[in-house]
C-alpha cells in the first residue's frame, strides 16, 4: 500500500468522547471527530444537560454532531439548530443497541425501517444545509444482514458518507467484525464508507482500507490510548511507532484529568476521570490494585499521587 493519510475517526462514545478527550485525540492524529450521541428531541426542548454535551473547543473544529431520533420533523428542527450553532456536519445514529434507545424506535431500530431513516436524513439535509452522514450496524438480530439495502437507501436520501460498524445490534461489541459485509457495502454505494469495528493498530486499519473503505473509525482502542491514532498513521506508512513511556502516559493522563476537572468542576470531573485513568494504566503491572485506588480517589491531587507512584513503580520494574 502506498504512503497514505487515510481519514482516521474517533468513534462517538457516550460518556467517553467528551470535548476534553476529543481534543486529546485530535492532537494525536484523529482527523474526524464526532460528539457523543445527543437526543434530537432534547435539543428541541432546550435541555440544559444536552447542550452541555455539545460544548466544544476551537481545536475540535470541524466537528460533527451525532443526533439520535426517529421523527423527521424533530430531527429537522434539531439539525437546523446545530447549523445555527456553527457545527460542520451531522450524523444520524442508526446503530445504538441500548434498549432505552431502541425501545423508542431510535438507534439500531431504524435498521428495521429504512424508509423512515431515509426521511430522517432528507429532513436533516433540507433543514440544516449541512452534510449528513449515517452511522449504522450490519443488522439487528444476530444473523441479520441488511447493510447493503440500508446503505443504498441512505445514499439515495442524500447521505454524504456512511460509517458501518460490521456487527449486528444483538452482537453488541462482541467479536468479530464482519469484513465481508463491509466490503459488499463499499461496493454497493458510490459515497465513501468508513469502516468501524475492532480497529486497534496499523494491521487492522489496513484490512479495512483494503476493502475499499475511505477511512477507519476507532472506538474502544482509543480509551486510555489517544496515541493509537499516531501509531496507526505511522504503521500504515511503514514507519516505526515510538513507544510511549510510563512517564509520558501519566503526564497525558493527568492533563486529561485536569481538563475534566476544569470543564466539569472538581466533583463530576474526578468521578468521570476514574474510568479514563484506569484505562491509561490497564497495561501496567499491578493494574487491578491501581484501579481500586483510582476508584476511591476523590480529588485531582490524589489522582496525581497515584500516577506518580504508578510511574515510579513501572520505571523501577522496567515494565510498562
Ligand atoms: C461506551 C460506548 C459508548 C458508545 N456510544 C456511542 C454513541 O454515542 N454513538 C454511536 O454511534 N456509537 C456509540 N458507540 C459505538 C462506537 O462508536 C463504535 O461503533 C463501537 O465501539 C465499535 O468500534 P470499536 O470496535 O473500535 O470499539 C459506543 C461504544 C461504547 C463502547
Amino acid at each position: 500500500m502506498k504512503a497514505c493519510e487515510p481519514l482516521l475517526y474517533l468513534a462517538p462514545m457516550a460518556g467517553v468522547t467528551d470535548s476534553v478527550f476529543r481534543r486529546l485525540c485530535r492532537a494525536y492524529g484523529a482527523a474526524g471527530l464526532v460528539t457523543e450521541m445527543v437526543s434530537a428531541k432534547a435539543i428541541c426542548y432546550g435541555d440544559r444537560h444536552t447542550f452541555e454535551l455539545l460544548s466544544c473547543g476551537e481545536e475540535e473544529k470541524p466537528l460533527t454532531v451525532q443526533l439520535f431520533g426517529h421523527e423527521p420533523e424533530i430531527l429537522a428542527r434539531a439539525a437546523e439548530k446545530m447549523a445555527a450553532m456553527g457545527f460542520a456536519s451531522l450524523d444520524l445514529n442508526a446503530g445504538c443497541p441500548a434498549p432505552k434507545i431502541t425501545r423508542n424506535g431510535e438507534g439500531s431500530s431504524l435498521l428495521r425501517s429504512p424508509q423512515l431513516a431515509a426521511q430522517c436524513v432528507e429532513a436533516m439535509v433540507k433543514a440544516s444545509g449541512l452534510p449528513v452522514s449515517v452511522k449504522f450496524r450490519k443488522g439487528i438480530g444476530r444473523e441479520d444482514d441488511v447493510a447493503v439495502e440500508f446503505a443504498r437507501c441512505m445514499e439515495q436520501a442524500g447521505a454524504c458518507h456512511l460509517t458501518l460498524h460490521g456487527k449486528t445490534a444483538a452482537q453488541m461489541y462482541a467479536p468479530s467484525v464482519d469484513l465481508d459485509c463491509i466490503r459488499r457495502t463499499v461496493q454497493a454505494v458510490s459515497i465513501p464508507v468508513i469502516g468501524n469495528g475492532e480497529v486497534e493498530d496499523g494491521a487492522s486499519a489496513r484490512r479495512m482500507l483494503e476493502l475499499g473503505c475511505a477511512g477507519v473509525m476507532v472506538g474502544r482502542a482509543a480509551c486510555g490510548d489517544p496515541w493509537v491514532f499516531a501509531r496507526i498513521t505511522a504503521q500504515l506508512n511503514g514507519q516505526e511507532s515510538p513507544a510511549v513511556s510510563a512517564a509520558e502516559r501519566m503526564r497525558v493522563a493527568m492533563a486529561h484529568v485536569h481538563g475534566l476537572v476544569e470543564e466539569k468542576g472538581a466533583y463530576v470531573g474526578v468521578r468521570e476521570a476514574r474510568k479514563h485513568l484506569a484505562w491509561y494504566m490497564r497495561a501496567f503491572r499491578g493494574a487491578a490494585a491501581l484501579r481500586a485506588r483510582i476508584n476511591a480517589a476523590c480529588t485531582e491531587g490524589e489522582m496525581a499521587a497515584i500516577c506518580e507512584e504508578a510511574c515510579a513503580m513501572q520505571e523501577r520494574e522496567g515494565a510498562l
